[in-house]
């Protein structure tokens, strides 16, 4: 049963959704310039795809509810190892270290949001996403136990 049905409801939470993935994608952007090994940048470049891919459908569902998309991030609210922390970082292990953080902070928000609960179009979008972050934290975490 969808919980959150109010219009302006729906937009501030999605919104908080898409401010969060933009954060995630300047991070990514900060992992890959900065990572040696050339099969992890390919396959953060992945991970970086599915979060231009929320924001798309994200934005998409806060104009179907009559809203304004947010069309950048919020460095200071969301994310504790965003792109400035990255930039700081050297040697894969911090760095994806740091994204693992990152990722545990996607799935709690998504997690969050898809316990809320929303109209179906919405929640398939959530329910989606949420399976795309869990996966991007699984190879984070797998990757970093062999390093
Ligand atoms: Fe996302
Ligand atoms: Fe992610």
């Amino acid at each position: 049963m969808a919980t959150v049905t109010d219009a302006s409801k729906v937009t501030s939470d999605l919104n908080d959704l898409i401010q969060l993935d933009y954060d995630a994608i300047a991070a990514y952007e900060a992992a890959i310039e900065r990572l040696d090994n050339a099969a992890y940048k390919q396959q953060l470049t992945e991970f970086l795809g599915d979060h231009r891919r929320h924001i798309e459908e994200l934005s998409q569902a806060v104009r179907n509810a009559g809203g304004d998309p947010e069309t950048k991030g919020d460095a200071k609210k969301m994310l504790t190892k965003g792109k400035v922390v990255l930039a700081d970082l050297a040697g894969d292990k911090a760095i994806l270290s740091a994204m693992k953080s990152n990722e545990e902070q996607t799935n709690s928000e998504y997690e969050k949001a898809v316990k809320k609960g929303y109209e179906a179009s919405i929640q398939t979008i959530l329910e989606r996403g949420l399976a795309d972050e869990r996966r991007h934290k699984a190879w984070i975490e797998q990757t970093l136990d062999r390093l």
